[in-house]
């Protein structure tokens, strides 16, 4: 059934409003398959959130189209342009900008100054000229000051906008990783795991900000995350990876209740008939905080019969 899929997807792909697509994208490094033809389209104004158990090939997909890796096959297209074989400042400079799921940050600067640091790969810059420091030099500094402070201000980090990002706290820091693909202004925005390690409140207000971005800005997103309940809340689509290979796409109802997805996130225990849909999404999510099987079962069990979502 995978290979059918992949191939429907691989034609969706050339629909008018895809913007971003992976065509039979194959990965290997040495012996190890991390990317199995693995096709996918991201269209016009769309939050696809990419999910999947630990190690099944999220954060490479994001890698392949970041020019991080190299696949060994396929073809990526942003627009007009064929990602593979072309480097991550230039891909970065057609648009398409990232957040990373461990920081990425330069901690010994400034909040405003990462943003800054960022917004350069996207808008290049002529040494010589900037050597002169011309007046229209001066004139573009400002501007780009201007657009990070906005974006600060946006994701409501204005008032720490001259701290060192090392005195930040993990909540923020997260939040500034958002910023600095925002300020970028891409066409479209990558996001690896942005709610780990955030508590509830800190997670609300992530996903308010993905929201406005995606209906005020349009920019569509492809959102890598682990919190099914997020993502079953937020999301347009759902498409699971599993050891490298698409397993199914679709509606986060579709997804979350699918038999081969219950079988990827919880190792073939069955999902107990009549759970709901907030125990179905917790029951995934707490199966990726790592633990061993035997607890996943038992938080399932625990959430099937009382309801409760972590
Ligand atoms: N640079 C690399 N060299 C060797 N193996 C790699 C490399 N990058 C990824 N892998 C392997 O590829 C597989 C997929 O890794 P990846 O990080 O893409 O998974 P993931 O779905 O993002 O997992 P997680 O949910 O834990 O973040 C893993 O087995 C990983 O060890
Ligand atoms: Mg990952």
């Amino acid at each position: 059934m995978a290979e059918g899929m992949a191939e429907s997807a691989a034609r969706a792909s050339g629909c008018a409003d895809v913007v971003l697509a992976l065509e039979r994208v194959t990965l290997n490094f040495g012996g190890l398959g991390v990317l199995d033809e693995v096709s996918l389209a991201l269209h016009a104004g769309e939050l696809l959130a990419l999910i999947g158990p630990n190690g099944a090939g999220k954060t490479s997909v994001l890698n392949c189209i970041c020019g991080i890796y190299r696949p060994q096959s396929g073809r990526i297209r942003f627009g007009e342009h064929d990602l593979v074989g072309r480097r991550p400042h230039d891909i970065a400079s057609v648009g398409v900008a990232r957040t990373f799921q461990h920081g990425e940050l330069f901690p010994h600067m400034t909040v405003l100054q990462n943003l800054l640091v960022g917004r350069h790969s996207r808008i290049g810059t002529r040494p010589l000229f900037e050597a002169l420091f011309t007046k229209s030099v001066r004139e573009a500094e400002v501007a780009h000051r201007r657009r990070c402070e906005e974006v600060l201000d946006f994701v409501e980090l204005s008032a720490l906008r001259h701290r060192r990002v090392a005195d930040l706290s993990f909540a923020q820091q997260k939040v500034l990783g958002f910023a600095r693909a925002l300020a970028m202004e891409p066409e479209v925005l990558l996001l690896d795991e942005p709610s780990a390690g955030l508590n509830r409140d800190a997670r609300e207000d992530l996903a308010r900000f993905i929201l406005r971005i995606q209906h005020e800005a349009r920019i569509p997103i492809l959102w890598v995350e682990h919190d099914m309940q997020m993502v079953a809340d937020l999301a347009d689509r759902l498409y699971v990876l599993d050891h490298g290979r698409y397993l199914v796409d679709g509606t986060p109802r579709e997804v979350l209740s699918h038999p081969d997805v219950v079988r990827a996130y919880l190792g073939g225990v069955a999902m107990p008939a009549g759970a709901r849909a907030d125990a179905r999404c917790a029951a995934a999510t707490v199966a990726h905080r790592r633990e061993p099987a035997r607890h996943r079962v038992h938080a399932l069990a625990t959430i099937a019969t009382t309801g409760a979502s972590t």
